[in-house]
């Protein structure tokens, strides 16, 4: 049948990733890493910062990808819409993206989108989740990837790294030990997850 078919092919071919933040990029840096390391069958097509001197611009810069800035005060999620669709992405891959996502994108790519947040949500969604872990007195933080909806840091989760709380640490030494378990768990999910959106053959 016609849609086996469609399926079939689907299955088989590379992830198309647009990744989207508004800070240093260090998560797409180990996206491109596990790319380069054959551990994610992805290519990213496009990354877009809202921030115009975002480090993520230069990292995506310097691996010869395709970037666009969605102007600060300006930002339109409608033409982020637009460019996502015109690169024919797979998924949305928010890598630090300081922005709410709003009706527009959800609709256009449903549950497409995926986050990533420094904690084991539900518990301290928001900023700085890892100071909120460390004043709350917690034994552990860690990370989580999901599916975004219209909620903040909130939609089905995917997958978490748990990462225990040492004596002695501060808010930079907690995020630093997060975001290395954030650069292994992202690239897997967005494999496992990828796959299965192929697969579906509705892409
Ligand atoms: C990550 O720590 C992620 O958990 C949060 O934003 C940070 C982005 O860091 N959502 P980077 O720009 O990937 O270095």
């Amino acid at each position: 049948m016609e849609t086996d078919r469609a399926a079939d092919e689907s299955a088989t071919r590379t992830l198309r990733l647009a990744v989207l933040g508004s800070g240093r990029g260090s998560n797409l840096q180990a996206i491109l890493d596990a790319i380069g390391a054959a551990r994610l069958d992805a290519v990213v097509v496009l990354v877009i910062s809202d921030q115009p001197a975002a480090r993520m611009l230069d990292v995506a810069r310097r691996a010869g990808l395709a970037t666009h800035v969605a102007k600060g005060k300006k930002y339109s999620e409608a033409e982020v819409v637009e460019r996502l669709t015109d690169c024919r992405a797979d998924l949305v891959i928010l890598a630090g993206f300081m922005r709410i996502i709003r009706t527009a994108m959800l609709d256009a790519w449903p549950e497409r989108i995926l986050n990533i947040h420094p904690s084991l949500l539900p518990k301290f969604p928001g900023l700085r989740a890892w100071q909120q872990a460390l004043d709350a007195g917690e034994s552990e933080a860690g990370c989580t990837v999901h599916v975004v909806d219209a909620g903040v840091d909130s939609g089905p989760i995917l997958g978490q790294a748990r990462v225990p709380i040492l004596a002695g640490d501060d808010a930079d030494k907690l995020h630093a030990r997060i975001q290395e378990q954030e650069y292994q768990l992202y690239p897997r999910m967005i494999r496992d997850y990828g796959a299965k959106v192929l697969a579906s053959g509705e892409v």
